[in-house]
């Protein structure tokens, strides 16, 4: 949440600053703002909301100077208001920070107990004054960052400009992640590389409590402890992405029609066409061997996860044990016996996510990601790195991303269960097949239902509170469309196992609660269906979606049945997450919403 950029630069750097903060809008859009040094003095512009508001200002009042750091606020502590917006200010430091400084109120109190006024409510705010007053004290910028890195609990990526140093920039990264690049004459610092990517290629992932000072052609990191160090430079991939809309209205809509290219991609990283198997990576996880698989992630992703502990428990016989990251942490679950860890995400980043994956390495398992970003923490702190070769996903409600993860999940579930003798060769080559033919149903089911789902969301838009059923693998969609619709439309949905009707949610049944059912005909078809019927006995309305053999097998009245290819059950979640998504895009658009920004949320959640 948040995100960073900081230049020492060779050309007016304001500009530059709001191009790369363009790219870092999907961690947060509550209120953006740069700061630079002209001629020895920092200025700073500041504005509430879309980044859009700043560059405005900036086009009334520009801020000259080759020296600058920006920002785009994801807000924790304080108001989305001008005031609470970064950089912060004091005596001449100039800070924008991303994550959470967790003993902001002591440290605020002894800065005001000597004489310091605050005027934000932001936690930020300490580490302008903290600096600021060590710099009084008179240490240098370098023993003052130092000094004040050792006082913050919590997680940080900082950048700091000192007004009486005007040709550098102190970084600082403890959690969030925080990246150097390195231009020609010039230096950047940055939330992540797609920041980066207009001004280089080139770039030094920054480890966990490393602290930087950057200047034109200098690039000293410190450890934790002050030591110098070295990081490994590296070239960047974020440059090779053009993030752009093409010709779609939102990002999300690109992103939903991208998913046949990057799962197929994806898919092909996996499966070996010629033999028709997954390719086997057995020295990565050693399956085989394995009593119990613990698996965590946050959101969407986790949603993946749950899908994901059907497949290894059916095809590969491998017990599960799955929770979201924020719970997973804190559980203390014992890690007994053969077990390995799995963790889902899409940037890479999450705290709760990572904090899990850094529980379950103290207890000594090994550790598999299914991330999104290669050069993410989680990715780096992994044994095995299973990649999802989806491409920056920049809505903030996940789509390929998530599709991307079922296929991952799909093949390691398929290659634990040869590793463990639970999956025959014929199953495998069948189960192969199909999720090689999917993808090239994507486009063709997106065409063919758009329409339809285009006029059921301006219906859908009418009503206040939407129930998703769903079971078996349908069951994990059944909570990914909830989230999807409330997320990006602000309509109240829940998810629930379609069998969990009759336990509780019934109640809420009348003809002012649509019901979606997400029903292919599987095992489970005809149990779904009797849900269905208690539903449609209380006078609910439903929308049921399934495929060509569920709408001929079913005769119940419904408000819409949204019709897919009759699929192989592994393809199933993955297809049919497209209409699900579909539903919360259209019916969001229609309420006229702001689809790729959602209130309150942020693409990166790097704060617990
Ligand atoms: C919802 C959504 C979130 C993320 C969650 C985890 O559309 O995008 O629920 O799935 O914040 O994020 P990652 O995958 O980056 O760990």
């Amino acid at each position: 949440m948040c995100g960073i950029i900081g230049i020492v630069g060779n050309r007016e750097v304001a500009p530059l600053l709001v191009d790369a903060l363009k790219r870092l809008e999907y961690r947060g859009y509550d209120s953006a703002g740069v700061a630079t040094i002209k001629d020895g003095k920092l200025d700073r512009r500041r504005a509430e909301g879309k980044l859009a508001n700043l560059d405005r200002k900036l086009g009334e009042e520009p801020l000259a100077g080759h020296v600058g750091i920006g920002h785009t606020r994801w807000a924790t502590h304080g108001a989305p208001t001008e005031a609470n917006a970064h950089p912060h200010f004091c005596n001449g430091v100039a800070v924008v920070h991303n994550g959470i400084i967790e003993n902001f109120a002591p440290l605020r109190a002894e800065l005001m107990a000597k004489g310091a006024t605050f005027y934000s409510q932001t936690d930020t705010e300490v580490v302008a004054q903290l600096l600021s007053a060590y710099r009084q004290e008179g240490l240098a910028p370098r023993e003052a960052m130092q000094k004040a890195l050792g006082r913050f609990e919590g997680a940080y990526a900082l950048a700091v400009l000192f007004e009486d140093q005007p040709d550098m920039i102190l970084g600082a990264r403890s959690g969030p992640p925080l990246a150097v690049g390195h231009g020609q004459g010039e230096m950047f610092l940055g939330s992540d590389a797609i920041a980066l990517a207009p001004f280089t290629d080139e770039i030094t992932y920054l480890e966990d409590g490393d602290w930087v000072v950057i200047k034109r052609d200098l690039l000293e990191i410190h450890d934790r402890t002050g030591k110098l160090v070295e990081r490994r430079r590296q070239k960047s991939q974020g440059a090779a992405y053009v993030v752009d809309k093409g010709n779609h209205r939102h990002f999300m809509e690109k992103e939903i029609y991208e998913q046949a290219e990057v799962v197929s991609h994806t898919l092909a990283h996996y499966i070996d066409f010629a033999e028709g198997r997954v390719k086997f990576e057995s020295s990565l996880i050693d399956f085989a061997n394995l009593d119990r698989l613990a698996m965590s992630a946050c959101g969407t992703a986790y949603y993946a996860g749950l899908v994901g502990k059907y497949w290894f428990e059916r095809f590969a016989r491998l017990p599960v044990e799955i929770d979201v990251a924020s719970e997973f942490r804190y559980r203390e679950m014992p890690l007994t016996g053969r077990m390995a860890a799995l963790f889902i995400s899409q940037s890479g980043e999450t705290a709760d996510t990572l904090a899990s994956l850094r529980y379950c390495r103290d207890h000594k398992l090994t550790i598999g990601a299914v991330v999104n970003v290669r050069e993410s923490t989680i990715a780096r702190e992994s044994d095995a790195v299973f990649p999802t070769l989806a491409g920056p996903e920049i809505g903030v409600a996940s789509t390929k991303a998530f599709t991307c993860q079922l296929s991952v999940l799909a093949a390691l579930a398929m290659i634990a269960g040869r590793a463990r003798g639970t999956l025959s060769a014929e199953d495998e080559s069948k189960m192969v097949r199909a999720l090689v033919e999917a993808p090239r149903l994507f486009n063709q089911v997106l065409t063919a239902i758009q329409p339809q789902i285009e006029m059921l969301s301006r219906e859908l838009s009418r009503f206040k509170d939407v129930l998703y059923l769903g079971r078996g693998t349908s069951f994990p969609l059944a909570l990914e469309g909830a989230l999807k619709l409330k997320e990006i439309s602000y309509i109240h949905a829940e998810g629930y196992a379609a069998g969990e009707l009759k336990h509780g949610p019934i109640a809420l049944i009348d003809e002012t609660m649509p019901v979606i059912v997400i029903a292919p005909h599987d095992r489970h078809f005809e149990k779904t269906v009797s849900n269905m019927q208690e539903v449609a006995a209380r006078g609910g309305r439903i929308i049921l979606i399934t495929d060509e053999t569920g709408a001929a097998a079913t005769t119940l009245e419904t408000m819409a049945t949204i019709v897919l290819p009759v699929v192989d059950e592994i393809v199933a979640p993955i297809l049919y997450a497209l209409p699900v998504q579909l539903i919360a895009y259209h019916t969001a658009v229609f309420m006229g919403t702001d689809v790729d920004q959602p209130r309150n949320l942020a693409k990166s959640v790097t704060v617990e």
